[in-house]
């Protein structure tokens, strides 16, 4: 992975409070708007939302007063897609200025989502995938098998943000688009999109 898609995934899986220390630089801190987390693509009808990937019925957000999540709960996967399906990843990051929302320079994803997912070696892995406790049944099942459950140990969740990332303080969003893929290349109808809306503040 590049560098700036291994920024991408911190931001998007985010990085916990056992890492705060001055040797990463950090210089931002992005608080979600939402409690929930995740919010529909209103600007994209024809998407489908994160319900019809997960449920996330039983996925416990809880904000701190410091902007800060404590993650706990399971997440049952519901995509109906292929398990051989590849999936990809796309992620842009917009900021709200003079009443709209504009392109940042921040652009990024993954070609092959699954593939890297539990992968101990990627930078994202201790602060995401780490968490799900089962994983030694359902790592190979990604989120392309519907009804594997993910099931969470609890953690803090709190997006820090590089200081190479070119992104100022502000109301932001990461506008997040997955797409499954058959064997032979062909991509499914209904692409899934999903914001996470908040404001980048400095630490
Ligand atoms: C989040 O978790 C921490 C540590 O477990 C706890 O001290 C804090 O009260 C929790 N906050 C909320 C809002 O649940
Ligand atoms: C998550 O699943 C585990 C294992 O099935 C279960 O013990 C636990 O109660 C579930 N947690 C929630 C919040 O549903």
């Amino acid at each position: 992975m590049d560098r700036q898609q291994v920024t991408l995934l911190n931001i998007l899986i985010s990085l916990t409070l056992q890492i705060i220390s001055p040797s990463f630089a950090l210089n931002h801190f992005f608080i979600p708007e939402r409690e929930e987390l995740f919010s529909e693509c209103l600007d994209k009808p024809g998407f489908s939302y994160v319900n019809e990937l997960a449920d996330l019925s039983r996925f416990n957000r809880k904000k701190d007063a410091d902007g800060a999540m404590n993650i706990s709960g399971n997440i049952t996967m519901l995509w109906d897609v292929e398990p051989s399906n590849r999936v990809a990843v796309e992620v842009n990051i917009e900021k709200f200025e003079g009443g709209t929302w504009n392109p940042t320079l921040f652009k990024g994803g993954d070609k092959d989502f699954c593939k890297n997912f539990y992968d101990k070696n990627t930078i994202y892995y201790p602060f995401s995938t780490k968490h799900v406790i089962n994983k030694q049944q359902v790592k190979d099942k990604c989120i392309t098998t519907p009804g594997t459950v993910l099931v969470l140990e609890p953690f803090i969740l709190k997006i820090l943000i590089n200081f190479a990332v070119p992104l100022s303080p502000g109301i932001h969003k990461a506008v997040i688009i997955f797409s499954a893929f058959d064997k032979s290349g062909v991509k499914r109808p209904r692409d899934t999109c999903i914001e996470i809306v908040g404001e980048i503040v400095n630490i």
